[in-house]
């Protein structure tokens, strides 16, 4: 049965040594979406890798249909937009409080054929992605502060989740509801009993206790008995 949430690893934290191999581990072990962070050092203050990532592992995800979640945490995105689309993003995740005109980021990457999501910050209220949730394919929670892996969840996140959840089914929008940070088998349940209906995880995935597929299947499970099946 397909289960009605998506699990996206995070390759940030795959070991970038053998990363075509830990790439076609998760995807052999049912990973739904690949996640891709992108980090400038600006917005988040750290610095990740560019376009040429996205790039080397698009024929593996192409070859599985998996899709690539790309997250832009960099400021001004709008910049970047053409180049992560052409390296095979699926769907570009911008931060409200990166550009200063979202709705026309939002335009841009959907003119370049590409889902648009939209992320926003631990402290950054609901009240910033009202007006652009009909143009948009997604929504990111962050529950962490954007920058690392590694982090904990922060636990007023899965309020904000809820809250989220009843604003998409009031607006009958069926717009993905993502989370990002902190995740593992243990807090999953509470994300998803909150509504959310895809699931980023780097660490508890790629550097969990047992084989990355295991991880998957931990997860997987854990999603399965919120819905009974
Ligand atoms: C954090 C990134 C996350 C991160 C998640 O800034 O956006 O996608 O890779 O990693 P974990 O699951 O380790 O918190
Ligand atoms: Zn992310």
């Amino acid at each position: 049965m397909r289960l009605p949430v998506k699990i996206a690893p995070s390759i940030l934290a795959a070991d970038f040594t053998r990363l075509g191999e830990h790439v076609a581990e998760a995807i052999a072990g049912g990973a739904d979406w690949l996640h891709v962070d992108i980090m400038d050092g600006r917005f988040v203050p750290n610095i990740s890798f560019g376009p040429m990532i996205p790039q080397a592992i698009r024929s593996l995800a192409e070859e599985a249909k998996i899709p690539l979640d790309v997250h832009l945490m960099i400021e001004e995105p709008e910049r970047y937009l053409e180049k992560f689309a052409q390296a095979g993003a699926y769907r570009l995740t911008v931060h409200a409080e990166a550009t200063r005109h979202l709705h026309r980021t939002v335009q841009a990457i959907r003119e370049l054929g590409v889902k648009a999501g939209v992320a926003l910050n631990p402290a950054t209220s609901l009240t910033a992605v009202e007006e652009i949730l009909p143009d948009v394919d997604l929504i990111l929670i962050m529950s962490v502060n954007p920058g690392f892996g590694g982090q904990s969840y922060i636990p007023q996140s899965t309020g904000k989740i809820r809250r989220l959840r009843q604003i998409l089914n009031e607006r009958g929008s069926n717009a993905w509801l993502e989370v990002d940070g902190g995740i593992s088998a243990k807090n999953a349940a509470e994300i998803v009993a909150g509504g959310a209906t895809a699931l980023v995880a780097g660490s508890a995935i790629f550097r969990g206790e047992k084989p990355v597929a295991d991880n998957i299947t931990e997860m997987k499970n854990v999603v399965r008995t919120v819905f009974s099946i």
